[in-house]
């Protein structure tokens, strides 16, 4: 996959339009989770440095199509203009003739951010004519939202068509680790896949476990291959329409020679809650009245063994009910154990990410994506339009 990139792009005094995936958690009228904005930000310092002035896109949350002020990007742009430490001027719409007039008056260096994108449903819709105005603004379009790349709206693949247009570096940096999984990446390559559901992941499965020497597969979604494998699962959470998936993946993972590990033993407990007490079950069968919340010790220790040695591990979905302090000790330790491989280390999922930043060891990972739907979708081998719109 080719990329044009913006060090091939001449932005000296040209007004560049960017999106950016700035949907990021609000608590209590402030960001409360700054990643994606600092993660834009060597694309956003690049083209001012080198002489262009901005405009800014990006969604917050889901408005449909409707201008409701809880979703006004005024503390996004609060963040932003903090951290980028130069004032961005919030445009109090999207395509008014206000905003005609601000971008009309853009100088090199300047920053203009345009109101929540998705105040229009002709965004989603990729609406041709919407695009085609949104293009009108700049003489260059910059796309760096890898978050929302996988969705073919107006200002996220629409836009492509109306101008020259270069991938920013964060969409470069995404696709420079994640792509070689998908195609050569360094043996042996361990994926490690948990989240609560089979259908939500086995296309993920089903995609890496072609390149991949070994895959884990944890959290809630296990229990749906064991119980297809014949172990008694008890209470914990089984999809039973995908128990012939789970057993048709587990025949092809056969097939191509891929080692699949499950969890073979478990902290349990009588009920899903924050209080529940952990009871360990040292057996790959689960009795009638518990349900697993966390992988045992013995599975960490064979997860550890099949990373020790390994060229390339992929992380998607936490391996046990991490947001509870006392099933959380499994994922942690997957998570630790990550970090501190001489692997090249992928961690995607807004899960898995939230949980390498609650153990704080994003610093040691080679790439924490920035993508939830997106890395999943990518890893899953589907084309990203956002990113298809960026290919030379
Ligand atoms: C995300 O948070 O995953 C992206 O910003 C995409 O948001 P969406 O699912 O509302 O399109």
């Amino acid at each position: 996959m080719k990329l044009r990139t913006i060090n091939n792009a001449d932005v000296k005094g040209k007004r560049v339009i960017i999106r950016v995936d700035f949907n990021t958690p609000i608590k209590d009228g402030v960001v409360s989770d700054n990643t994606r904005i600092k993660a834009a930000l060597p694309t956003i310092k690049y083209l001012l440095d080198n002489g262009a002035s901005l405009i800014v896109m990006t969604h917050l949350g889901r408005p449909k199509g409707e201008k409701k002020t809880e979703f006004s990007l005024s503390p996004v742009r609060d963040e932003f203009e903090k951290l980028l430490g130069k004032k961005v001027i919030l445009a109090p719409d999207v395509i008014t003739k206000e905003v005609d007039s601000l971008v009309a008056n853009l100088k090199p260096g300047d920053v203009l951010m345009l109101e929540n994108i998705r105040y229009y449903k002709e965004e989603e819709k990729n609406d041709p004519a919407f695009a085609k105005k949104l293009a009108s603004y700049a003489d260059i379009y910059v796309n760096d939202a890898f978050g929302t790349a996988h969705r073919a709206h107006a200002s996220t693949e629409g836009i492509a068509h109306y101008l020259p247009s270069y991938a920013g570096f964060l969409i470069e940096k995404e696709v420079k680790f994640m792509a070689p999984l998908l195609t050569d990446p360094a043996h042996p390559f361990v994926a490690i896949i948990g989240g609560s559901k089979v259908s939500s992941k086995i296309s993920v499965l089903e995609s890496l476990s072609a390149t991949c020497d070994t895959i884990v597969i944890g959290g809630g979604m296990a229990y749906t291959f064991l119980k297809k494998l014949g172990k008694e699962v008890g209470k914990s959470l089984v999809e039973d329409d995908y128990l012939e998936t789970a057993g048709k993946f587990l025949q092809k993972a056969k097939e191509r020679g891929v080692k699949v590990i499950l969890p073979k033993d478990h902290i349990c407990a009588t009920e899903f809650s924050e209080s529940a007490k952990a009871i360990y079950v040292d057996s790959e069968d689960i009795p009638a009245d518990l349900m697993a919340l966390d992988i045992g010790n013995k599975t960490v220790q064979e997860i550890k063994d099949a990373i020790k040695d390994a060229g390339t591990i992929c992380w998607n979905g936490p391996v046990g009910v991490f947001e509870f302090d006392t099933f959380a000790k499994g994922t942690e330790e997957v998570a630790l154990a990550v970090a501190n491989s001489k692997a090249t280390t992928v961690v995607g999922g807004g899960d898995s990410v939230a949980a390498v930043n609650k153990f704080h060891l994003a610093d040691k990972l080679s790439h924490v994506s920035t993508g939830g739907g997106a890395s999943l979708e990518f890893l899953e081998g589907k084309c990203l339009p956002g990113i298809a719109a960026l290919e030379e």
